[in-house]
């Protein structure tokens, strides 16, 4: 991807501080996407509040409002359709979606997962870090393909696991990396430094090889 500012549609279930972070990030007058719509399907999120005060059109799918995942699945194509944008970023967004949808949107949407991948898929991530007593814990942006949280990876974050941690401390230390890692991963994607090559995601210009992060 390259040239104009993308169109970037948020889709959301709760607090939204990603959302955020990427709102914040797209009000500046050199960030190559723009955020045009934020999809909750929760209507209580407090994404919505969030996203109305920076001015961002919110639209809620209430997936109880539907019988079946086909149902809510098509409800929020058509939306997506509507808005036509060039990515959808999933942000904090807690619904599992059905193959038919993730072939039409697949290749245009990412996800922060709050665990480096291919470890901690799934739910309770910190937790489990914690029970695994890895040193190392992080997040993950990630393509969102058919298999849950197992979409070519397109950047990480690494923070320390410190002995005292505890769910909260450990959890807020991710949070803080999330914060700074996805508004990084959509510019890179949306300038297309960073693309998909052959099912990997390849990026434009690699990082001077470093020392390693080394904990403790
Ligand atoms: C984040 O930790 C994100 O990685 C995960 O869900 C959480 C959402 O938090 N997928 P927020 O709504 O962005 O504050």
């Amino acid at each position: 991807m390259s040239g104009a500012r993308k169109r970037v549609a948020i889709l959301v279930s709760g607090r939204g501080s990603n959302m955020a972070a990427l709102i914040d990030a797209a009000a500046e007058s050199d960030y190559p996407a723009e955020i045009v719509a934020v999809i909750s399907n929760r209507p209580g999120a407090g994404a919505l509040d969030i996203a109305s005060r920076a001015g961002v059109p919110t639209t809620v799918i209430d997936h109880k409002a539907f019988g079946s995942r086909e149902a809510f699945d098509a409800a929020l194509d058509a939306e997506l359709t509507r808005i036509a944008p060039d990515v959808v970023c999933f942000a904090g967004f807690m619904r599992l979606l059905t193959p038919g949808f993730i072939d039409r949107w697949e290749g245009r949407m990412l996800n922060i997962h709050p665990a480096l991948l291919p470890s901690f898929k799934g739910l309770d991530t910190h937790a489990r870090a914690l029970a695994a007593g890895v040193r190392l814990h992080g997040c993950t942006v990630h393509l969102v393909t058919a298999e849950m949280d197992a979409g070519p990876i397109v950047a990480q974050a690494a923070v320390p696991v410190l002995d005292d941690d505890d769910e909260d401390a450990l959890s807020a230390r991710v949070l803080a990396a999330e914060h700074r890692l996805y508004p990084r991963a959509l510019a890179m994607w949306a300038r297309g430094e960073a693309r998909l090559e052959d099912g990997r995601v390849r990026v434009a210009e690699e990082p001077e090889p470093s020392s390693p992060l080394v904990w403790p």
